[in-house]
């Protein structure tokens, strides 16, 4: 059968080597094995459950496909679009809150997390947020759906709506339960300043993460910066199990090199962590520059990135306002 992978980012500044080791370069990667069809979508739909400025919004999708691009997503093989150009999404959310609990909802811990203490004043888009995402989903019939660890949740929502549609509207197999990616290894990139905090674009330090579009230079200081302890490197992986910045700093160089942890650690047991800063900053800047230089050319052409969002909006068009069609016959409109 088939595979067929659909992911969503979103477009909310500068991506980073988090995003890219824990989510592009898979997508990178799905996009080169057989029998597999590829949908990637920039979700500024979601964005908008933040307050964003309205230009920034709009330059944040074109540096989102960009840095996609950049890192090897090709147009010819993946369907890239940006979720507000396909009206189905927002049909499909609707209809689908319309299956969903709010009891489902309340368990959300994103949402929690991101309404902080003043529940009452969040966006109900951020409330309802999961059910979009599920709408995402759905539409395209995706089986596979590769995301990071904080995603879980809301795939397993996503099955549970999917069900319940299924089952009330006596439409078997009508959407499809996907499965999540979750990769074992490295779905967490840690903050170069504190091991126990995820890199994020929302850090107010840009020390505590490498964006996609550093300077060599910038690149270098931020590794020599990033926090370590006073130990010298261990020799297997038990030795990095109360060290965050340890195993961050060895398993950011594990990913780089498509290689897993017991090799890098062979590489430096017993070393400094000066040893490692050194390779480390060899291997970012070898891996990372040229998908800078290509985001800074690619950000020079706007028409082509808005070419290509044109392009995969058709696409996703077609086959989203399919599934749409039936699905309001099943409803009955
Ligand atoms: P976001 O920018 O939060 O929309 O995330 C886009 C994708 O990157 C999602 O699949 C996230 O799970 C992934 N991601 C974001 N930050 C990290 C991180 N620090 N480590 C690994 N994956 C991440
Ligand atoms: N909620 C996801 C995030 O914050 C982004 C997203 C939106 C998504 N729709 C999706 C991811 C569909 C996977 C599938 O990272």
């Amino acid at each position: 059968m088939k595979k067929k992978i659909f992911s969503g980012v979103q477009p909310t500044g500068n991506l980073h080597l988090g995003n890219y080791l824990g989510a592009i370069k898979n997508f990178v990667n799905f996009q080169n094995q057989e029998n597999t069809e590829c949908i990637y979508c920039v979700v500024d739909l979601h964005a908008i459950t933040t307050k964003q400025d309205p230009q920034e919004l709009k330059s944040n999708v074109r540096d989102t496909v960009a840095a996609f691009i950049a890192s090897g997503l090709n147009q010819k093989k993946s369907i890239i679009f940006n979720q507000s150009a396909v009206s189905a999404h927002s049909e499909c959310a609707w209809v689908l809150g319309c299956s969903s609990r709010m009891g489902w909802l309340n368990r959300m811990t994103q949402f929690k997390e991101k309404a902080g203490k003043d529940k009452e004043k969040a966006s109900i888009g951020l409330y309802v947020y999961p059910i979009l995402m599920a709408a995402d989903i759905l539409l395209y019939n995706s089986t596979h759906v590769p995301v990071g660890e904080d995603q879980k949740q809301h795939l397993e929502l996503t099955r549970d709506i999917a069900q319940k549609f299924n089952i009330d509207f006596e439409a078997k197999n009508f959407f499809i339960l996907p499965e999540p990616i979750i990769q074992k290894d490295f779905s967490r990139i840690m903050s170069l300043k504190d091991g126990t905090k995820k890199m994020s674009k929302s850090d107010p330090s840009d020390l505590s993460r490498i964006n996609l579009t550093d300077s060599n230079d910038e690149i270098s200081i931020k590794i020599k910066k990033a926090k370590t302890d006073s130990h010298p490197l261990p020799d297997e992986k038990n030795g990095l199990a109360k060290r965050p910045e340890a195993k961050n700093l060895i398993g950011i160089f594990s990913s780089l090199n498509n290689q897993d942890v017991d090799k890098t650690l062979n590489e430096f047991s017993g070393k400094n962590f000066s040893d490692l800063k050194i390779k480390l900053t060899e291997l970012i800047i070898e891996k990372i520059s040229p998908i800078s230089s290509e985001i800074k050319k690619l950000k020079m052409d706007e028409n082509l990135i808005d070419e290509i969002l044109n392009k995969g909006a058709l696409k996703a068009d077609e086959i989203a306002s399919k599934k749409i069609k039936e699905l309001k016959k099943i409803v009955g409109f």
